[in-house]
């Protein structure tokens, strides 16, 4: 069975990436999708495979509302995905056209990334009442990321997301001077967690006047980490002056590779002209996340037994248990129940 997945939302790509009349194939999930914006802005998603002959329509190009097929003409509107033309027919075949249909998947651009809905069966009509909306970033409006960075892991996905939120990899993957300097010196962190909706957080608590780049955002700072299925973290660090947000998303890109998306957003004013360092840094973390990943793949090869420790490794268990109670619910045609409980966790590092 697929571990991926379905009936969620999954970013694309941040929105920037995505300029009008442009059409970008992006492999999600598994299914080849074309993502585009027409000339009047609008996001569109269908699956990227025109159903005369196969070539992926992305090879095309937008008119109008419509999306052009490179190989004969055909074109697909981007609402609804119906056939509205075919050049080379006469006016008196009587083929009906609008039966053709490519499967359109729900699109969104939202605080400046683009979403897509992966349904479990794209080729059903969706009733878009019964979806929810892409997920939110609390406090922000409608905010563009100040940085956007992606970045490509060659694994599995719940790798990705269980090596993203283990706090015990960080003082052997990220060793960067700016990061932590001299010998690492280990403390015993305890933290409370709770669930959340289709997930957990850190109980938002008061960081440590220590914390210097933090200083930023004022004297009294809030830190507040929620991890939400399939694969959204959101990291608010809410201070008496200003507030700032990390987000993540993973989107599998099939069942061996995933796409990591880091948002950056801030109220801080001024921080814009630092905007290229922090870019680099941000990029610079995350490849030393990608980097170790691709070493683990070489031992991954050989199928080995693998174990979640406690404390440290009590997130990804959480993570797992979440995954698995989706799925069931989906099953039984049941409501989801959160099987995460209130604890407090204990690790050094
Ligand atoms: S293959 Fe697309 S129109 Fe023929
Ligand atoms: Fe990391």
């Amino acid at each position: 069975m697929s571990s991926l997945l379905r009936n969620f939302w999954y970013m694309a790509m941040p929105g920037k990436q995505l300029k009008p009349g442009q059409m970008i194939h992006k492999k999600m999930l598994g299914d080849p999708l074309l993502v585009g914006r027409t000339n009047e802005g609008q996001i569109f998603a269908m699956r990227d495979i025109c159903p005369h002959r196969g070539i992926p329509l992305s090879h095309g190009w937008i008119e109008g509302n419509a999306v052009c097929c490179c190989y004969h003409g055909w074109k697909f509107e981007t609402e609804d995905g119906r056939c509205s033309e075919i050049p080379s027919l006469t006016s008196d075949n009587n083929l009906e056209i609008e039966r053709i249909k490519v499967p359109v998947y729900p699109a969104q651009e939202v605080q400046g990334n683009i979403w897509v809905y992966i349904p479990n069966d794209p080729k059903e009509k969706l009733d878009l009442s019964k979806i929810s909306s892409p997920p939110l970033i609390p406090d922000f409006g409608i905010a563009c990321p100040g940085i956007s960075e992606t970045i490509d892991f060659d694994c599995n996905i719940d790798h990705a997301i269980i090596g993203l939120m283990d706090p015990a990899h960080g003082p052997y993957v990220h060793r960067s001077w700016w990061w932590r300097n001299g010998p690492r010196k280990f403390r015993i962190k305890e933290k409370a967690y709770e669930p959340a909706p289709f997930g957990f957080r850190l109980v938002p608590y008061q960081m440590p006047k220590s914390a210097k780049p933090y200083r930023l955002l004022g004297k009294d700072i809030t830190i507040e980490i929620v991890f939400k299925l399939p694969s959204y973290r959101t990291e608010l660090l809410i201070g008496d002056r200003y507030k700032a947000c990390a987000f993540t998303a993973i989107t599998p890109i099939d069942e061996n590779h995933c796409q990591l998306f880091q948002s950056l957003y801030w109220t801080v004013p001024g921080l814009v002209i630092f905007k290229p360092l922090l870019s680099i840094l941000t990029r610079q973390f995350l490849s030393e996340d990608r980097d170790v990943i691709i070493k683990q793949q070489e031992g991954l090869a050989y199928d080995p037994s693998l174990m979640l420790i406690d404390d440290c490794d009590t997130q990804a268990k959480w993570y797992f248990r979440l995954k698995q109670e989706y799925l069931k619910s989906l099953q039984e045609s049941r409501e989801f129940e959160n099987p995460v409980e209130p604890r407090i966790l204990q690790w050094r590092s």
